[in-house]
């Protein structure tokens, strides 16, 4: 497995990529089944414990996407929210992470409430902004960070977060980059 896959708007999800991809069974937030790659989903088991013991309480929103999958979203989002909206939060087909089955989006749950709508994301940053902190621990990145709208090519998204391994996720975390500046850093060869 290619833990360091960039999928974005250049980069596009190529069906090689499924020859290695296993992924498990989870359920979402409201008890909906969803998939996860193997390592990614053992991670989020460990990192939802960690912050179960600090009070933070966390379910999944979104995980595993197929590319009929993210039509609905965007025609659901485009009907919701309308088309600018979209641009900002919602991947075209083939160029979304979540087809990659290593992002998950989290879903607070505050005081026994599930906080299923973006708002309402946004109105607990305070809870994810601790959250992030603990990330890299588990392998994870804050996949769209604040200010790096112009390299990853979507708003600040504080709920998506994407499993890339210990080692880069801690680099990533220290050096302050996205996934796209780590790769280009480190690997790249041209
Ligand atoms: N929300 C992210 C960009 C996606 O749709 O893949
Ligand atoms: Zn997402």
């Amino acid at each position: 497995m290619n833990y360091l896959i960039i999928v974005n708007k250049s980069n596009l999800i190529e069906n090689s990529y499924y020859e290695d991809l296993k992924l498990i069974e989870a359920k979402d937030v409201l008890g909906n089944d969803v998939e996860v790659e193997e390592a990614t989903y053992n991670a989020y088991c460990e990192l939802k414990e960690d912050l179960r013991g600090r009070g933070i309480f966390v379910e999944i929103s979104s995980a595993y996407r197929s590319i009929s999958q993210q039509q609905e979203i965007i025609d659901e989002y485009t009907i919701k929210y309308g088309l600018e909206y979209v641009k900002k939060y919602v991947a075209p087909i083939k160029t979304s992470e979540h087809h990659t089955g290593l992002s998950i989006d989290l879903t607070l749950v505050v005081d026994g409430k599930k906080c299923l709508e973006n708002e309402e994301a946004f109105a607990h940053e305070d809870i994810y902004l601790k959250i992030h902190r603990h990330l890299s621990n588990f392998g994870f990145i804050l996949r769209y960070p604040k200010g790096k709208e112009n390299i990853t090519g979507y708003d600040y998204e504080p709920w998506h977060i994407r499993y890339v391994g210990k080692e880069a996720a801690r680099l990533i975390y220290e050096n302050d980059l996205t996934l796209e500046e780590y790769v280009a850093k480190y690997y790249y060869t041209g």
